[in-house]
């Protein structure tokens, strides 16, 4: 049985697979250049992160000092990010993290790192869907009209008015779109998405330059809050201030990177991966870390920790612009539909990594064959994208967005862990394969963004390492109850053919 759990894909097949696959004209389209690459890398990272959890971060973990949480976590990433591009320019292969760990650490790993990135893909775009939900109602008040409570708030939340929400309707509406969208093709995804990039870095820049003026040094005071305790509406205690707050607020504004690793999961579809990975995922992801930590450095000198606690607690940037910029509403205004747009921009890419994931997991016989059905027209994973529009539309219609955010976070930082860990032990086993791309001082910087994210995941508290427990058991049962007996190795191996790369 170990060896079942231990068997590892032959890397060398994998690239002769895709390879004829792409031939043969039977597989995914290999449409996108660098440029494309970096616009889809910065469409999926900047979103909620920065809109929704920052404010979220500032109330509840750290105050101002969450612009050093910003610099925390955008070092992990960075680590990651450099482990993650030297795989995706080894194994230009669809399923990004959960490919890479197919071919280092055995089925077992890769099953449990392609069922954890349901929660940074399939989650986190529920996730954002609710963002976009804060955000929407906003413009609907622009029209004098207004989604009742109840019908943009889970069934876990409460007004202070003692309101109690019942299902997040737009939050399911935005998400059944955007999985029509993808189901007509990555392509025209793709330039709907160059679009909204450039709107959504303009705001961000715009915020920061006007509300540069704005910053009352009282609220930067003191910078790193002392160490208190904080309850959140759903009644859990986590440190705030201090270095754990730090390190919390990490854990949670570390959501604001994801998505510079959903480059890789395209790779399949990249005109010229082995250069053009790595220049979509590192070139993304400095673009942000530069931008998030000025954005947090306005944000959080504009209004004390306590609005963002209270009154600017939804669509919070927009808030606080409205309440602490005078004369500056129409950038309010500008900011609330454009980042409807942003969000939009964020879910698509998400919805989009998730059904890529799930397609060479359906492609490996790990999940049932129907999330590798590709379209005879739009050649998209059409059935997989509509199975998950109804699975993300019940986490972003019926769980409160700080959980399911939180959730994403953990998800992530531990696939992260595991892509540190997979590039070194590639080394060692696999030291002749070209890499268009080496990640620096391996394995210096494997261990450290394995310490870096590690301690993120430390960060966000018992509550969400429970949940990824949780999530992970799960998976386990349905791996040993469907994907082990179904695994396509195990059918070569049954055949006697050669399953591991040596
Ligand atoms: N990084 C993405 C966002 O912040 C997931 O919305």
């Amino acid at each position: 049985m170990a060896g079942a759990l231990t068997r590892t894909k032959s890397i060398d097949k994998l690239i002769a697979e895709s390879a004829a696959e792409g031939e043969s004209g039977k597989g995914l389209k290999r449409t996108l250049g660098p440029g494309a690459l970096v616009a889809l890398g910065i469409g999926a990272i900047i979103g909620a992160g920065l809109f929704v959890r920052t404010a979220a971060a500032i109330a509840e973990r750290a105050g101002p000092s969450v612009t050093v949480a910003f610099i925390v976590a955008g070092i992990g990433c960075a680590f990651a990010g450099l482990c993650y591009a030297e795989f995706a320019s080894m194994i230009p292969i669809a399923g990004s993290a959960y490919t890479y760990s197919y071919v280092t650490m055995g089925e077992l790993v890769a099953w449990i790192i392609g069922w954890d990135l349901v929660l940074e893909y399939a989650v986190g775009a529920a996730t954002v869907a609710i963002a976009w939900s804060e955000y929407f109602n906003k413009v609907l008040g622009f029209f004098g009209m207004a989604v009742p409570y109840q019908w943009y708030h889970s069934p876990f939340e409460t007004s202070t008015a003692g309101v109690h929400g019942i299902m997040n309707i737009p939050a399911i509406f935005i998400l059944l779109v955007l999985s029509l969208l993808l189901v007509r093709g990555t392509q025209e995804s793709a330039w709907v998405n160059n679009l909204i990039v450039i709107t959504k870095v303009a705001i961000v820049i715009m915020v920061i330059v006007f509300g540069w003026h704005f910053i009352s040094p009282a609220n930067h005071t003191p910078y790193i809050p002392a160490t208190t305790s904080y309850t959140t509406p759903e009644g859990v205690t986590h440190p705030f201030g201090g270095v754990m707050g730090v390190l919390g607020a990490a854990g949670v504004v570390f959501f604001a990177f994801i998505g510079f690793d959903a480059v890789s999961t395209a790779a399949q579809e990249a005109k010229n991966p082995k250069r053009d990975m790595p220049i979509g995922i590192l070139g993304s992801l400095v673009i942000c870390t530069v931008l998030y930590v000025l954005f947090s450095h306005v944000l959080s000198g504009l209004a004390p920790v306590e609005f963002f606690r209270t009154q600017g607690k939804e669509a919070s940037v927009t808030a606080a612009i409205a309440a602490f910029m005078p004369g500056y509403s129409w950038l309010a205004n500008f900011v609330t539909v454009a980042i409807l747009a942003g969000f939009s921009s964020v879910i698509l890419v998400m919805l989009l990594g998730q059904s890529r994931v799930f397609y060479s997991m359906s492609r490996d016989g790990l999940v049932p064959a129907v999330f590798s059905d590709v379209h005879p027209r739009f050649r998209t994973p059409w059935k997989s994208n509509l199975l998950f529009s109804l699975l993300t539309a019940i986490f972003g219609g019926f769980i409160p967005g700080d959980i399911v955010g939180e959730m994403t976070s953990i998800g992530t930082l531990f696939a992260f862990i595991l892509v540190c860990i997979g590039v070194w032990i590639m080394r060692v086993q696999r030291p002749d394969l070209p890499r268009a791309f080496r990640t620096p001082a391996v394995p210096v910087v494997s261990t450290l963004g394995t310490i870096v994210c590690g301690a993120m995941i430390y960060g966000l508290g018992w509550t969400n390492w429970l949940r990824l427990i949780v999530w992970l058991v799960i998976g386990l049962v349905i791996y040993f109850g469907y994907g082990r007996a179904h695994s396509r190795l195990a059918d070569f191996a049954a055949a006697g053919e050669p399953v591991a790369a040596d």
